[in-house]
Formats: structure tokens, C-alpha cells, sequence
């Protein structure tokens, strides 16, 4: 049989109401974390890198450990290269082995992020590489960090046109894309609620599988109606960064003298599993593989 990519489980979840996690890494540790979670859960799993991430870990590192994975669990691990900005790095994570792109084309204006983003699917087409995701509209928030001070307003003008949506995929050939429906990169004091009805108009005008960015923070209730209402994927990332880097800090702090990376890290990754458990269940996507 051949080796199911990540497009399959895409449809798969578009068909039975779940969601992948995209879980964003930059250690192994990290990883460790989200796998033992993974196999806890009997759940198909995405990795993603992001532009820091990737060149911190090293792309044919990342793919390497992906690929371990896969072979020493038997799971469906896939990896993503998340918010890839130029062709060129996309075209290292593609020969580098990664299964998935992210092409964020939102610094551009509409019809040159499309031209780039045309360009981005036709290399991929060539590698094979099954999905290919593409985002117009930049997804507000700025980097995955902690906000808890700030309450964040959104201006709805700035969500995703759903005729914008449909030429944008029609014209790319992407096969999914990040929609802008309020959720938002990073955790604030209250992360805003997502409107169900701007994805449901979506969701009328085009077909392609719909992600979301910025899943941290996302009331729960809200993440569960998108997916419901036909979201395959979800990313995290500052949940993740965070529940690893505060284990740490507490490690340290109470075992100062402590230098043993192998007796300072398992809390960590500890802290990792339960966070991504949490995600995964409330994805749907367990016992899913
Ligand atoms: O591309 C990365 C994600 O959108 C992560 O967002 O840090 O809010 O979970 P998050
Ligand atoms: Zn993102």
C-alpha cells in the first residue's frame, strides 16, 4: 500500500469533523514531548517549522527525526514548513524532504502573492509534496509570545473576503488556506472569538481545506465550531514554547546546581505531552491514525 500522505488525513478529517494539530518545534526535546502524546492518543501528528525554528534545528535535521519517528511508532508524522517567505527557502524545506509548504505571500500585494504563490505550488508539485497551504492578509498578533497584559481588539474588515478566498485558491492551485476568522498569533489577556459565520461564508464560496493560524489561546467552544464547520487544521505554537520554557525555569529553579541536560530537560518535555494531549483531544483527532 502506499505510504498515506498529509493530504490523505486531510480529507480524512474534512469528511469525519476533526482537525490535525500542526504542533510548532524547534528542539527535539519539543518533539519528544508531542510524540509521546501522539502515541498515547493513537493520533496522526504534524510537526511544523517556522523560518526561526528551522534554521535553529536545521531542516534536514528535522527531517531525519520526523522520519525516525514515523519508522520507530509506525504513526502518520508529517512536517510542515510554517510561514515560508520566499520562494528560496521554501524550495530548501521542499529538497530537504519536507511533506508539507506554508506559503505566506501576506507581505505582498493580492495578485503578486498569487504569482508567487502559483510558483511555490508548481515546485511543489514537482517533489511531490502533497499540500501546499497559502495566506493573503497577514494573521494579526505578530510573534507566538506571551501578551497576557493586553486585551487585543481585531477590525473584522480585516478578515478573509470570501470571493478573495475563491480567486485566490482558483488562481494558485493551493491546497488549503489560512483563513483570517480572529484567531490570532500569540496568548493575550482574552484571545478574541472566532466568527463561525465568516468561515461558513467561506466555506460557500470556495473549496479547499481551511486552517487555522494561531490556535493558542482560541476559546476551546469556538476552536470546536470550526472544525465542526470544516477547519482540518489548527496551529500551536505558544502554548507549546510555553509549557516548556516555565517547566524549565521551575527545574532551575530548584535544582540550581543541576548540569545534567538529561535530568534538567524531562519535566519539560513532560509539560510538552500534557499540553499537546490536551490539543489533540480537543481536535478530535485521536484514535485517528
Ligand atoms: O504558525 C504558527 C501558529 O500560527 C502558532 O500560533 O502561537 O498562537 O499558537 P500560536
Ligand atoms: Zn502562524
Amino acid at each position: 500500500m502506499a505510504k498515506k500522505n498529509l493530504k490523505t488525513y486531510y480529507e480524512k478529517a474534512k469528511k469525519q469533523g476533526w482537525a490535525m494539530t500542526q504542533f510548532n518545534v524547534s528542539c527535539l526535546e519539543q518533539m519528544q514531548g508531542v510524540m509521546e502524546a501522539a502515541i498515547a492518543k493513537k493520533a496522526p501528528v504534524l510537526f511544523g517549522t517556522s523560518e526561526g525554528d528551522s534554521s535553529f534545528l536545521h531542516m534536514p535535521q528535522a527531517v531525519a527525526l520526523v522520519e525516525s519517528y514515523r519508522k520507530e511508532t509506525g504513526l502518520p508524522v508529517f512536517l510542515n514548513f510554517d510561514h515560508g517567505k520566499t520562494l528560496e527557502i521554501l524550495q530548501s524545506a521542499a529538497d530537504a524532504g519536507y511533506d508539507a509548504l506554508h506559503f505566506d505571500g501576506s507581505a505582498h500585494e493580492f495578485k503578486e502573492n498569487i504569482a508567487l504563490a502559483k510558483k511555490v505550488v508548481a515546485m511543489a508539485r514537482k517533489k511531490k509534496i502533497s499540500v501546499v497551504e497559502g495566506e493573503f492578509g497577514e494573521i494579526p498578533g505578530g510573534h507566538s509570545e506571551f501578551h497576557k497584559n493586553t486585551a487585543l481588539v481585531l477590525d473584522k474588515e480585516n478578515y478573509t473576503d470570501p470571493e478573495q478566498a475563491r480567486e485566490f485558491v482558483k488562481k494558485t492551485g493551493v491546497d488549503s488556506l489560512a483563513v483570517l476568522i480572529g484567531t490570532v498569533h500569540g496568548v493575550f489577556h482574552k484571545n478574541p472569538p472566532l466568527d463561525i459565520e465568516r468561515l461558513q461564508e467561506i466555506r460557500n464560496r470556495v473549496t479547499c481545506f481551511y486552517v487555522l493560524h494561531g490556535g493558542s489561546g482560541t476559546p476551546e467552544n469556538d476552536l470546536a465550531a470550526a472544525i465542526r464547520n470544516g477547519v482540518v487544521k489548527v496551529n500551536i505554537s505558544t502554548d507549546l514554547r510555553a509549557a516548556f520554557v516555565l517547566a524549565l525555569r521551575d527545574t532551575m529553579a530548584k535544582n540550581p546546581e543541576e548540569i545534567a541536560p538529561y535530568k534538567i530537560l524531562p519535566p519539560s518535555i513532560e509539560a510538552v505531552r500534557k499540553v499537546a494531549e490536551g490539543h489533540l483531544l480537543l481536535m478530535g483527532s485521536a484514535n485517528k491514525i
